[in-house]
């Protein structure tokens, strides 16, 4: 029987870990390396003192290609196996670190500059109310570089293939 093969449990395990993330946010697809090379060349060229917060980040790959161009990187993930993942092949950047969170309910670093989001059309309403009450509670504008489902409601600084870059700014009282 299949519930006695250690197999089955490894794989309905996995399955679970993957799939329950749908919820919450964006199933797990990795943006592929040389799109992000492209995209931090022609959307937005990273600073020194920048602080980039992946909004999901999966394997670390965003943090890991970024970090060593800027002050750090912080990433959010709800899937243990990916923060497992990202913690390990992370380990030598000492200014990468992956929080296992849900972004939802996590308060971004105070020195949020910049916001890296693949997500789906569904969260984006969402995710736009979210950032916009962070820059309000930081007093500050945060860049925000979508992939994939874009943000309807404000106009773009900048695109670049499957890549916008907006402005949040926080709200005025
Ligand atoms: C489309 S993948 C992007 C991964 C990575 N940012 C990249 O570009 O390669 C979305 C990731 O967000 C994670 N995720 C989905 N909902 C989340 C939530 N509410 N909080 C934290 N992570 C979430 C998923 O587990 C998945 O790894």
């Amino acid at each position: 029987m299949a519930t006695n093969n250690p197999w089955f449990w490894l794989f309905f395990g996995v399955v679970l870990l993957f799939g329950f993330v749908v919820f919450r946010g964006a199933p797990y697809v990795p943006t592929q390396r040389k799109y992000l090379i492209a995209a931090f060349s022609k959307l937005y060229v990273l600073q020194p003192n920048d602080v980039l917060v992946d909004v999901g980040s999966g394997d670390g790959r965003v943090m890991r290609l970024v970090a060593p161009r800027i002050k750090r990187a912080i990433g959010y993930e709800l899937n243990p196996a990916l923060v497992f993942i990202s913690k390990l092949l992370s380990r030598k950047q000492h200014n990468v670190e992956t929080r296992l969170a849900d972004f939802w309910v996590a308060k971004l670093p105070d020195d949020v500059t910049v916001v890296y989001a693949f997500s789906v059309s569904r969260d984006v309403r969402k995710l736009t109310e979210k950032l916009k009450a962070e820059a309000t509670r930081i007093g500050r504008d945060i860049k925000v570089i979508t992939y994939g489902a874009g943000i309807d409601s404000l106009k773009p600084d900048k695109s670049y293939q499957a890549f916008k870059l907006y402005t949040i700014h926080p709200l005025q009282a």
